[in-house]
């Protein structure tokens, strides 16, 4: 019954890795997808993660039961504390609900599928371009996908204008898709005065912000830092949510642990809207995953690994400002043609190179690198013994 099925492509970012695991060549890079590595080429785990998993392996008093629902309430309350600040007055006055989800992408779709039953309008502005997996998961939530400007290519810097005229023109109380930070994949942020000009068009035509925060730590080392955006949304008093992911900031990629949090006017609303969230999870995957969640949680309320955590992510940050900084230099000392100040401008994990489709494929196929087709590389992927391979690819590749 299933003979005419056809296959379908892969992803274009887990895609890359299928390919790269592949090759055998001993000089093969992967600059694909978004997760860290060290110096040596290697994944990470954090000190303070191993350091909470053997706390609770040693907590006898720690069974296997399911979670409610909404997942872990410790470690709803400490996220809903990190992304919107400990003394966000959203939080004390109970107007904020928040959901365990299976990270970024879990909590983007419930919190997508929770917009498309109860939310008036069903536009979704998201930002040209914008991580792949963002059009599907709202598509398949049942919204209607619309893009604004956002990238200039001429630049490689933002369409400030681009962005203020879409936005602009978009159906009134439209949902906006914002990335908090670190804008994947062109590494592109506004500035906080064009993050204001932002807020301020948004709340004028009253559209429904939704941010995917999932680089909270990794963009500038600081945690606060990097949640000013979703903050200034909240000062104002008005609602929004915010899509949290721990992958990269505490690496803990395959646990699938993040947040969903709905910030409400009043807390009689919030507490309506956690109901309906209850009803949207519990057909999809019932209740989540409880290990780590646990993880995060001991972290965020112990402030010694708290601050443990902070130095690692920021040790973690740095490395890739580093990448960026020797990626640079070795383009310039190799005189590769074009101006490349955008690698050591742009913000995050990514660089969003400018290299197009054709030179991606001449840089797998010549030299091993693999990288999205959009030409955009995961700076921290990279190390001080592969730049110089990297830069010569690049230089080979815009100057064939
Ligand atoms: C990426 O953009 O590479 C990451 O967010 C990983 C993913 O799931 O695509």
């Amino acid at each position: 019954v299933f003979a005419a099925v056809v296959r379908a492509p892969e992803d274009p970012i887990l895609g890359v890795t299928v390919a790269y695991n592949k090759d055998t060549s001993p000089n093969k890079l992967n600059l694909g997808v978004g997760a860290y590595r060290t110096e040596e080429g290697k994944p990470l785990v954090l000190n303070v993660v191993r350091r909470a998993e053997q706390i609770l392996v040693n907590d006898e008093s720690r069974v296997k039961e399911y979670l409610g629902i909404t997942g872990l309430a410790d470690f709803n309350k400490l996220s809903a504390k990190l992304i919107l600040g400990a003394d966000s007055p959203a939080i004390q006055d109970n107007r904020v609900t928040t959901v365990q989800c299976l990270s970024g992408t879990g909590s983007l779709r419930v919190g997508a599928e929770f917009l498309a039953r109860h939310y008036h309008e069903k536009t979704i502005c998201i930002p040209n371009p914008t991580w792949g997996n963002h059009p599907k998961i709202f598509n398949l939530a049942g919204l209607s996908v619309k893009t604004y400007r956002y990238y200039d290519p001429a630049t490689k810097g933002l369409d400030f204008q681009g962005l203020l005229e879409d936005l602009g023109a978009a159906p009134s109380g439209a949902i906006v898709l914002l990335h908090a930070c670190a804008h994947n994949p062109t590494g592109v942020d506004p500035t906080l005065e064009q993050w204001e000009q932002i807020r301020q068009l948004i709340r004028s035509k009253q559209l429904l912000p939704f941010f995917d925060s999932a680089y909270q730590g990794f963009a500038s080392g600081s945690l606060d830092a990097d949640a000013e955006s979703v903050r200034m949304f909240v000062a104002d008093g008005g609602e929004c949510l915010a899509a949290q992911s721990y992958a990269k900031n505490m690496g803990l990629y395959g646990e699938r642990v993040g947040a969903l949090s709905i910030v409400c006017k009043a807390a009689d609303v919030a507490s309506r809207v956690e109901s309906q969230l209850k009803l949207v999870i519990r057909p999809m995957y019932s209740n989540p995953p409880i290990h780590g969640a646990s993880i995060v949680a001991a972290i965020l309320k112990d402030s010694e690994m708290y601050r443990e955590w902070t130095v690692e992510l920021k040790a973690m940050a740095d490395r890739i400002l580093s990448m960026r900084q020797q990626l640079f230099e070795a383009l310039s000392a190799r005189g590769t043609p074009g101006d490349w100040s955008h690698i050591i401008k742009q913000i995050g994990m990514f660089t969003f190179t400018g290299l197009n489709s054709e030179q991606v494929a001449f840089m797998t196929k010549e030299y091993h690198i693999y990288m999205t087709s959009d030409g955009r590389i995961s700076m921290a992927g990279l190390s001080s013994r592969t730049v110089p391979h990297l830069a010569d690819a690049i230089h080979a590749a815009v100057t064939r």
